[in-house]
């Protein structure tokens, strides 16, 4: 499973990718506003150090706007990946923008139906939101499972991108699930190394080596 992470953080996304765990970077209008900075500009910065797919979003809401920021966006960098949102404006984007070879990450899909159709405008990615799903006590994780049967069945190409993930366990029922990607935010992707018993068995480690008096280098 690849790995992107989802946020605009030049800093964080720097110390995920020298540990070599990111494979792309998605972003949203949200993640821009919360990093204080101009859109094209950190964008920019992004795609200079991560070669995997970084995604963009538009803001337009009708399918003509949505392909002219699109266009735009893609100036940036050619590994831009236009985010658009699962409408049916978002979707004829989605069909025009990979008509011209773009890479097309259709976003805010909360169903198989939406993940569907979404292959069939021949979306790059689709981005199920698993943790706004769990939000309304719906499982996300369900989600993911009956959109990796549907691709599978009928062999589509469009990648399965797991976002709105909150945890750890969700990164692990993503990967068993078979999801392409999963979009985790720096902080869910650093807690995947966390356990109680590495912990504790550190501890017990460090404790017996005291005790021997010794010095390795
Ligand atoms: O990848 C989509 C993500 O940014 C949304 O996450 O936690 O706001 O639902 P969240």
């Amino acid at each position: 499973m690849k790995f992107f992470v989802d946020t605009a953080d030049v800093d964080a996304i720097r110390e995920l990718h020298d540990l070599g765990m990111v494979d792309g970077v998605t972003t949203n209008p949200s993640l821009i506003m919360k990093s204080g900075r101009d859109i094209k500009e950190v964008t920019k910065e992004i795609c200079e150090m991560i070669p995997g797919p970084v995604s963009a979003e538009t803001v337009a809401l009708d399918a003509e706007g949505m392909i002219a920021e699109g266009r735009e966006l893609a100036k940036i960098a050619d590994n831009i990946a236009i985010k658009v949102p699962l409408t049916w404006a978002g979707l004829q984007a989605c069909k025009v923008l990979t008509g011209e070879g773009r890479m097309v990450n259709v976003t805010l899909c909360f169903s198989a139906n939406q993940a569907l159709l979404a292959a069939k405008a021949g979306a790059t990615f689709i981005s199920p939101f698993v943790g706004r799903l769990d939000d309304i006590n719906i499982d996300g994780m369900d989600l993911i499972a009956e959109i990796r049967q549907i691709y599978d069945n009928y062999d589509f190409s469009t990648e399965i991108l797991t976002a709105s993930i909150r945890s750890a366990n969700h990164m692990k029922e993503a990967a068993l699930i078979g999801a392409d990607v999963a979009t985790a935010p720096p902080n869910v992707i650093k807690s995947m190394a966390s356990h109680v018993l590495t912990d504790k068995g550190l501890d017990a480690f460090m404790a017996d080596w005291a005790k021997t008096g010794q010095s390795i280098v």
